[in-house]
């Protein structure tokens, strides 16, 4: 699959693994501003594992009163099968770092059932997007008008994890998934690549050394979705920025990166 040049994602470097959260701020606030000036909402899906969590805690400390968060819908991209006060909890992290602290309520939270299985918690999921998100259905995903990534050494994204059956779930927004090689080893429910793909921004928030090998090898371009699954981020009708810190952009070419 090769990306045309309207699809080309946009990279930003942040001068340093310092400023890193607080550029990405910025353009969270930027997506989120727009989304509710045109469209009176938000909808952001927020991305699970570690890397966020600046993100998220400059967001609640600098922008708690600078963003009319109650036109805000909040999603996960993807969520573990543990319960919202387990350590490994998507839910849990933004809730401890960024959604206890806004001035929202519960119902701009739109959690994943953890309760059954992660067949169920993904129907159901499913089943809460088309009810929650304007224009979806069965037969239409949701357009978010904000999707943060993360990504992981092996090139995935969300719980799509390569070689992962719910990397060719077409037919549901949400799908189970299998626990990947990289920890924790749970099983998932992720947004599978339809409704990853009808978002209107996505950024991809990834830092640290550790990922430059695979921020290259996705930008690369030369493997199969099923090998790196984060070449499957081609959004139709959207935006891709890699908001990335001088680590993670080190396997990177200088001149194709926007220097922050
Ligand atoms: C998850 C995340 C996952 C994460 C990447 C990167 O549930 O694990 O959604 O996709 O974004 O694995 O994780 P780190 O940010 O912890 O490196």
């Amino acid at each position: 699959m090769t990306m045309n040049a309207s699809q080309k994602p946009t990279l930003f470097v942040a001068p340093s693994p310092e400023s890193w959260a607080a550029c990405a701020a910025e353009m969270v606030i930027a997506t989120a501003s727009e989304a509710i000036a045109l469209r009176g909402c938000c909808y952001m899906a927020l991305a699970g594992g570690s890397t966020p969590e600046s993100l998220y805690r400059h967001l609640a400390a600098a922008y708690r009163n600078r963003l009319d968060w109650a036109r805000v819908q909040f999603f996960l991209g993807d969520e573990r099968l543990v319960p919202p006060e387990d350590p490994r909890s998507n839910l849990g992290m933004a809730r401890r770092v960024l959604l206890d602290h806004l001035p929202i309520t519960s119902t701009q939270v739109h959690a994943v059932d953890t309760q059954g299985t992660a067949y169920q918690a993904a129907d159901d999921y499913h089943r809460r997007l088309c009810e929650v998100v304007p224009g979806c259905s069965p037969d239409t995903p949701p357009r978010f008008d904000l999707l943060l990534l993360g990504l992981g050494t092996d090139g995935h994204i969300a719980s799509l994890f390569p070689g992962n059956p719910a990397l060719h779930v077409h037919s549901q927004w949400a799908a189970a998934s299998g626990p990947g090689e990289l920890p924790p080893p749970v099983d998932r429910v992720t947004l599978t690549f339809p409704a990853l793909n009808a978002a209107r921004k996505i950024l991809m928030l990834v830092t640290g050394a550790s990922k430059a090998q695979a921020v290259a090898r996705v930008l690369r371009g030369d493997q199969s979705i099923d090998q790196c699954p984060a070449r499957g981020v081609q959004p139709a009708q959207g935006e891709v920025c890699w908001v990335l810190d001088p680590p993670a952009a080190g396997g990177l070419e200088i001149d194709t990166a926007a220097k922050g």
